[in-house]
């Protein structure tokens, strides 16, 4: 399967399918408080997505096994694809929900890092480091540059900070397909791998851990979590390939920022 070279209506509708995710993430925010459990946000985001906004969650009965619900909640140790259940969030608790809505046959995909109550120092850090990564990533997209050029950007900051950058997980082309070509890895060398051209839409999510970078999937099939039970952060974004540089097709409506 080749990377797809979106047209300019694709390109359109991955616009607003972008804004879409974003407005969804802006929604969720204002419910995440000590108390609230992650099953609770998924209702919410669910109701969301298929009353207001006339979308579905593409996460739900995605894959092998089926997954079970309509987002992604990932607390402290979990690096992705947390389940949500009834265990309530705790002051300090901080949380990734990514989320990703499906309509007239594109999708949107986008999370953010939420801190529940007052976290730890140490924790904003790893995820303000964790931002950057993802930013430097970004940065790094342009016609001519390539997959490992993005990779090396993100790595940098996250190893500068004493981090470990996840390697089983990665972004992904995105467009009619959830998860399409190419895989875009959050670590690399500069210069490799597939040439960056105008038109292609990919996610970069780097995950990175306090500790060492080594995971382990629980037995659900889907909880993704590290292996020494240090704090990981991720987050997500679009980017578009423009003929000059790159456009991020999921930044918040409310703030006007990545
Ligand atoms: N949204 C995730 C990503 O960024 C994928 C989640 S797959 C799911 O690629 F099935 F767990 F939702
Ligand atoms: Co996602
Ligand atoms: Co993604």
């Amino acid at each position: 399967m080749a990377v797809v070279i979106k047209t300019a209506e694709e390109i359109e509708k991955m616009r607003e399918l972008g804004r879409l995710a974003a407005e969804a993430l802006d929604y969720i925010g204002q419910f995440v408080k000590p108390g609230i459990t992650t099953n609770e946000l998924d209702r919410l985001i669910y109701t969301y997505h298929t009353e207001v906004q006339g979308g579905s969650p593409a996460p739900l009965n995605y894959g092998n096994p089926p997954y079970p619900k309509s987002c992604c909640t990932s607390v402290n140790h979990v690096i992705c694809h947390g389940i949500p259940d009834d265990k309530p969030l705790k002051n300090g608790d901080i949380l990734n929900i990514d989320i990703t809505i499906k309509k007239d046959g594109f999708h949107g995909d986008s999370s953010r890092m939420f801190a529940v109550g007052k976290i730890s120092p140490q924790a904003q850090r790893l995820i303000d480091i964790t931002h950057q990564a993802m930013m430097a990533g970004i940065a790094a997209v342009k016609p001519g540059a390539t997959l490992g050029d993005i990779g090396y950007a993100c790595q940098q900051v996250a190893e500068n900070a004493g981090y470990s950058v996840v390697q089983e997980f990665c972004g992904h082309g995105i467009g009619r397909g959830f998860h399409e070509e190419p895989q875009v890895l959050h670590y690399g060398r500069k210069g490799q791998g597939l040439v960056l051209q105008p038109g292609m839409i990919f996610t970069i999510e780097p995950m990175i851990n306090q500790g060492k970078r080594h995971l382990r999937i629980l037995a659900d099939g889907w909880t993704v979590v590290t292996k020494d039970r240090s704090l990981s952060a991720q987050w997500e974004h679009e980017v578009l390939v423009t003929e000059t540089g790159r456009e991020i097709l999921t930044v918040s409506p409310k703030t006007g920022k990545p």
